[in-house]
């Protein structure tokens, strides 16, 4: 997903980027109280946790793994965490590939083991020890606990080839008595809860994401490209301190509005159509994400406002449900029914309740909610929480599923008409007579993608709208228009 730099020479060379030192997102301590935190609540036993691979592109920068940057600053490639916890206190080491001279050569030279104590806490240890000190752990009888190696736990159900859960098969099977669980729900369940120097990171990285928004405001023009606009958020994202774009940034005008992870951005916008922009920059590890949709000729249409205005009423509506203690299911049932509505009046839907036969039945059972015929018109789910990852752990999704005071979240209603999705009905009865019902409201909305993301905070005070970029449809014009001399293109 990430942009790549083609090599400047043909040199001989297989090594990637990759930082040397230390991240130094945060102090010492905090990752400290992590380890601590996590031992606690094994007791006894020992932790194991893979880092990131070193990234098999040409100086692709190096991304940690979140559960393992969660509990250690160490930016190394592949390297290993274990933490060895007796009553409830960790030893922590970090197990480091073998020196390469001429690696070193192209990407710096590594910590030794006096910086790395310095830097991580940690006791530095080559990667061929790591096999012989398992061992010698497991045959002592203490239980294995791991940590799944995925970059991303979207990713998560998929997880069957990476270097930690096939190290760990093999690792089991040669100690058949060994007994060994999986950490990855209690470091996630720690994630969740943020501290204030996390949301503090945050917040910088909302600001700057912020700030990236209303400079694109002043970019979206008829005639630019899509790469124009995403190119003044990135840059905005870089010069305000940031170390880039979190996930791929989405530009998405005319009917690429209406693909929710449009990600080529390569398409000349033209007046008269809205266009999507769903970013967000990592600030010391830290993820924001926050979608604006704006016309691009600095009006909406009548048509484009009446979607607009259903978008945003849904997201005011969860706004008002999102209260500490209150359940999530709420804000998401007060989202939908806002939309469901709306789409009512529209046309594009027969009752705010009525469902179709869906070309993913399969699911309907245990997700009721995506079939619905609103539903296809709003195929993701109200938000998430944000930290280290886009999509990180809130309090919000455990337990009873209720907000918690301090949950950092996004909400993210949306409405995309895209009119190919008519294609994608199975041709039952029932299908045939909703899509003759809904088809010239289809048309009339056809390639109108809206959606509205924001960050927020949420406290016993209340809640704290976090990313205050422009949103009402006249801010949005009146912002617009005040940059009608507009800015540069880079
Ligand atoms: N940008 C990804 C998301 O909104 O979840
Ligand atoms: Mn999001
Ligand atoms: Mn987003």
């Amino acid at each position: 997903m990430r942009p790549r730099h083609a090599a400047a020479l043909a040199l001989a060379c297989t090594l990637a980027a990759a930082p040397a030192r230390a991240q130094q997102q945060l102090p010492l301590d905090e990752y400290r109280a992590r380890r601590d935190s996590l031992a606690a609540r094994i007791g006894s036993g020992v932790v194991v946790a893979f880092g990131a691979r070193e990234p098999v592109a040409h100086w692709s920068p190096y991304r940690p793994l979140p559960a393992f940057a969660y509990l250690t600053s160490f930016a190394e490639p592949e390297a290993v965490l274990v933490m060895v916890v007796r009553g409830g206190r960790p030893a922590a080491s970090v197990f480091v590939q073998p020196p390469d001279a001429r690696h070193q050569l192209y990407v710096g030279i590594p910590a030794d083991s006096a910086a790395v104590a310095r830097e991580t806490g940690l006791v530095r240890r080559e990667m061929a020890a790591l096999r012989p000190a398992l061992d010698s752990l497991a045959r002592a009888g203490l239980p294995f606990h791991t940590l799944r190696d995925f970059a991303s736990s979207d990713a998560a159900g998929r997880d069957t080839l990476t270097v930690g859960a096939s190290f760990m098969r093999g690792f089991a099977a040669a100690h058949p008595a060994l007994v060994v669980r999986d950490a990855h729900e209690i470091v996630d369940r720690l994630r969740a809860r943020k501290s204030p120097r996390e949301v503090a990171l945050l917040r910088r990285a909302i600001d700057v994401t912020v700030a990236a928004h209303r400079a694109a405001l002043r970019a979206v023009r008829p005639g630019a490209n899509e790469r124009d606009v995403q190119a003044v958020i990135e840059s905005t994202f870089l010069t305000g301190g940031a170390e880039g774009p979190s996930f791929a940034s989405i530009v998405g005008s005319g009917p690429n509005s209406t693909t929710l992870h449009y990600v080529r951005n390569d398409r000349v916008m033209r007046a008269g159509e809205v266009v999507v922009m769903d970013v967000g920059a990592q600030y010391r590890g830290y993820a924001a994400d926050v979608t604006r949709t704006v016309p691009v000729g600095g009006r909406f249409t009548a048509e484009q406002r009446a979607v607009y205005q259903i978008v945003r009423d849904a997201q005011r509506a969860a706004e008002g449900a999102a209260r500490v203690g209150a359940p999530a299911a709420a804000a998401q049932a007060a989202a939908d029914s806002t939309i469901a509505r709306g789409l009512v009046r529209l046309g594009l839907i027969e009752s705010a309740d009525a469902g179709f036969d869906a070309p993913w039945a399969d699911q309907c059972g245990a997700r009721p909610r995506l079939c619905k015929q609103f539903a296809l018109f709003i195929p993701h789910g109200l938000g998430h929480g944000i930290g280290l990852e886009v999509h990180d752990p809130a309090m919000y999704y455990y337990d009873d599923r209720a907000f918690r005071d301090g949950d950092v979240f996004t909400i993210e209603p949306g409405v995309y008409v895209n009119p190919e999705l008519l294609r994608l009905l199975p041709g039952t009865p029932r299908n045939r007579a909703l899509v003759a019902r809904i088809r010239p409201a289809v048309e009339r909305y056809k390639h109108v993608g809206v959606r509205i993301e924001d960050d927020y905070l949420l406290t016993a005070g209340g809640l704290e709208w976090l990313s205050r970029a422009p949103r009402e449809i006249a801010e949005i014009e009146s912002a617009m228009s005040a940059g009608a001399e507009r800015a540069p293109l880079p």
